[in-house]
Formats: structure tokens, sequence, C-alpha cells
């Protein structure tokens, strides 16, 4: 029972009822669509003047049969336009305005900017120095007001994963949810912690199709958890909040595991690559679970040396990589997308050029 941890206000919301919720068959007079068809026609849906599965069930079953989870249902899992919908929609559901929500830095940005849109208080543990988490601290700033803990493995933006046994060991200890973001979790070589689901009844996990999948466009995230979270997830959400393209092309993406695999790989030889090119310029390269690296500037005596760096690749050489040097933990540091094989090279020559 969770009624006792959601926004009060929402524990008796009387949801909006979509067409399909009312009749699911028949000839559809009901929801004003257009009845003479969608004016472009494109491969993969032909009905889009019907409005979506608010439920996005095709998509479910091929995401329930990817994860392979005997323990797992369909009612176990929730489809968001993105995981950034899923991270506010969650906030959402269980934050009253004396409520907070703890996040552990650096990490994913969107953790606070929800919270703060929502209007909900952030508490901040920082993360120790092999980025790993202060399980300690975390126990101890957790209050009878404290509804969700943000936690993320692989980690943006370290790139690092984090311990197995924290999370269970605060899962076993928390009695609100922990929701564990592994967008990443694909590039890493650890592998997803979504078999803990069987025994944490208080975890939740975020994936997303915008990563190893390529397919940050669609917007499609999804959350494997709690069907009591998920039941009212559906209630608060958007009526049709992931569009009818999105979830085929999500069931088609998923048809074709191999060829997620193939990209995973080139992206892995080319983070190797990138690594040691990045270490042979003097640079600090932290190890990267994820399609992304962060590195540091050492011995530069200067404080705004990775600023300036990240500045001069935009403005000079076109190139963008994202400054972390203010964050928590990761001064000198900035960020680098890996590229393609030809991206990472242009990127190495500007940067020899400058250090
Ligand atoms: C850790 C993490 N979680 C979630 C997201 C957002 O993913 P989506 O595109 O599914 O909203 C990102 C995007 O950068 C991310 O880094």
């Amino acid at each position: 029972m969770i009624n006792n941890l959601i926004r009060k206000k929402l524990v008796n919301l009387m949801p909006y009822a979509c067409a399909r919720d009312l009749y699911s068959e028949g000839m559809f007079l009901d929801a004003n669509e257009n009845s003479f068809g969608s004016t472009v026609k494109i491969p993969y849906r032909n009905e889009l003047n019907r409005y979506p599965d608010p439920y996005c069930l095709d998509l479910k079953k091929a995401i329930l049969k990817y994860l392979n989870l005997p323990f797992l249902k369909l009612e176990n899992i929730f489809v968001g336009s993105g995981s950034d919908e899923i991270i506010r929609l969650l906030i959402n559901l269980f934050s009253n305005t004396d409520d907070e929500i703890i996040i552990n830095e650096p990490t994913y940005g969107m953790y606070r900017v929800a919270a703060d849109i929502c209007g909900v208080g952030v508490k901040v543990v920082g993360l120790d120095d092999n980025f790993q988490l202060d399980v300690k601290e975390l126990k101890q700033k957790i209050t009878s007001n404290t509804k969700l803990v943000f936690c993320c493995s692989p980690n943006n933006p370290t790139g690092s994963l984090l311990r197995v046994e924290d999370i269970v060991d605060l899962c076993n200890v928390f009695k609100g949810f922990l929701v564990l973001d592994e967008a990443y979790v694909e590039f890493s070589s650890s592998g997803s912690m979504v078999g803990l689901l069987e025994k944490c009844s208080n975890l939740l996990i975020l994936r997303t199709f915008s990563k190893a999948w390529g397919l940050a466009g669609l917007r499609i995230g999804y959350m494997i958890g709690n069907e009591e979270v998920v039941a009212y997830l559906n209630k608060i959400k958007l009526p049709y909040n992931v569009n009818s393209l999105s979830q085929s092309l999500g069931v088609r993406a998923l048809e074709n595991v191999k060829i997620m695999n193939e990209v995973i790989s080139r992206i892995l030889d080319e983070r190797r690559w990138l690594e040691v090119e990045l270490r042979k310029l003097g640079l600090e390269v932290f190890p990267s679970e994820t399609n992304f690296l962060m590195v540091k500037v050492e011995g530069s005596g200067s404080d705004d040396l990775a600023k300036r760096i990240v500045k001069y690749l935009a403005e000079d050489e076109g190139i963008i990589v994202r400054d972390f040097s203010s964050k928590l933990g990761l001064k000198n540091c900035f960020r680098i997308t890996v590229g393609t094989p030809k991206q990472n090279k242009l990127l190495i020559q500007s940067l020899t050029s400058i250090l």
C-alpha cells in the first residue's frame, strides 16, 4: 500500500477517461478524430488519425520480452515521453509541498529541476571520492518527509557505476522509493540492477531509448517497478503521453537488439581510443561505463582552464563539449560524448593544438 506515501491530494484523484478506456472495439465515432484518415502516409503506422494507445501495450510487451525476467508483468512497466517525463511525474506523485527528494551530486541535472518546478525541496548528498554513494550520510539525511531518493548508475556526468550492495542496503532501510536511473546501463560492463526488483519492492528503475538505442528524438523512456506506483502514474500522466509513431518505432527497435549491440560495441571501441588519446595529451580521464568521458585538466594552477577549453572548442573549432567545472567534486572537469571516428579525431587534433 503506497497511499500513505503519495501526495495526499492524489489519493482519490478521478483520472481523465480516454475514449478507448470506455470502449476499445467498434466503429469509433466518439473521440472527434478524423474519420477520413490521416493526411500523411508513413510506414509502420497507418492510423495516425487515431489517438495512440494510452498505455503503450505493444511497446510494454516488447520491453518485457527484452528484459526477459519472469517475475515482471505488464503492470510493472510504465512508458513515458522520455525518462524525463517519468522523473517529473514521480516527483509530482509523491511530494506534498513540505516533502523533499534526495539527490547524490554530481548527478543528472533534471532531478533538481523537476523538483524545483514542482515546488519540492531538494537535499544534496555528495558522492565520495570514488563517486560512490555516501550511504551513512544518506541514512542520516532521510526523514519522514523524504519520499524519493534519486540514484544514477552509471552516473551522468561521472560515468561511474554505483555499488549494488549500497542500493540494496538503502532500499532495506528507506520507507520511501529509491529511483535508480539506468539511462546508460546498456553501455556498462556490469549490467542492469533490474533483477533486484524481485526483492526490493521500493526500487523503481528508469531506462531510456535515448542513449544506446539512438532514439532520443522519439522521446521514449520507461520505468520498471512497483505496480501500485505504475497504476498511480497512469492516473496522473497526460492521457496520450507517448505518440503512435514512437510506440511503433520503439517496438521495431526492440525487434533488433543485435543492431543496438553492434552500435554499442562501436561506441565502446571509440571510447577506448579516445581515452588513450586524451591521456596522451596529459588529461586525466575518469573510468567510464557510458558513451561519454569525464575529463580533468590536471595541474593547471588555474581554476578556469576547463571552462576556457570548452569555450575555445566551441567558438574556434565548432566542437561542443560540456563544462562541469563548477559542479560539486568536478573542479577542472569537462565531459565529452563519444563521437564517430572522424569526430573523435577532429576533437583530438583541436585539443592537441591548444594544450
Ligand atoms: C541520467 C539520465 N537520465 C535520464 C536522461 C533523460 O533521458 P530521456 O531522453 O529518456 O528523457 C538523461 C539524458 O541525458 C540522463 O543523462
